[in-house]
């Protein structure tokens, strides 16, 4: 039986590269979703154009309207309301959403956050990874609840350190992967095949033990 549209709201404050993926990949009918709003906290991102080209309609929630976290996410969520979305993707969202915003979304909001979760939560992930000598690094998936970077772990895509590896190059390498997990892991969703329960993943009805890994050839192991 054919799913029905997924209808998502996408968060960004930057370049939105990974927004773009996501729109590409419904232009080539890889994702049944309809991206039914882009809200970015930055009027300045260039991301935005992306949603402009696309059609997809914006809106622009900055901290100099709303100073408070409580009144901005809130403005957040109406917005995101009003486009009747059933799924909250933050790609490249720099701004920390409070408790209610992340209960309210709960089992419907995911981040895509440049490191393996559990390690490297927060800011500056590549200089982390290279000081403290890994060998590989990675991008994760994970719903989202009040405590930064600490929500159950969907899915992630590993790449190695390499010797001459800075946080640039790294970053370079790293980001058309996760343009991969992150059309991957939506798919999962709009294929019903992704849900949250307990604080924890289910995949398939089941409950996960380690997150989903994407293989070489851009589907899940
Ligand atoms: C990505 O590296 C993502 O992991 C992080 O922010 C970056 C967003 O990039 N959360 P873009 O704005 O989608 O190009």
């Amino acid at each position: 039986m054919k799913q029905s549209c997924l209808r998502a709201g996408v968060l960004i404050s930057g370049t939105g590269s990974n927004l773009k993926a996501l729109i590409n990949a419904i232009d080539c009918q890889q994702l049944n979703l309809k991206i039914v709003r882009v809200v970015s906290n930055r009027g300045d991102a260039a991301g935005i154009k992306h949603a402009k080209l696309a059609g997809i309609p914006v809106s622009v929630i900055s901290k100099l309207d709303f100073p408070e976290r409580q009144s901005h996410d809130n403005a957040v969520a109406d917005v995101l309301q009003k486009s009747d979305a059933d799924l909250v993707i933050l790609a490249g969202y720099m701004r920390i959403l409070g408790e209610d915003f992340t209960n309210r979304y709960c089992g419907r909001l995911i981040n895509l956050h440049p490191s393996l979760l559990p390690l490297y939560k927060g800011l500056d992930t590549y200089n982390r990874v290279l000081q403290a000598g890994d060998s590989e690094t990675g991008a994760s998936i994970h719903f989202v609840n009040a405590d930064l970077d600490s929500g159950a772990v969907i899915s992630q895509v590993k790449i190695p350190v390499l010797p001459d590896d800075d946080a640039l190059s790294l970053r370079a390498r790293l980001g058309p992967m996760e343009h991969r997990l992150l059309v991957a892991t939506v798919k999962l969703f709009c294929n019903g095949l992704v849900q949250y329960g307990n604080g924890a993943v289910l995949y398939r009805g089941r409950e996960i033990a380690q997150p989903l890994q994407l293989g070489n050839d851009g589907s899940f192991l």
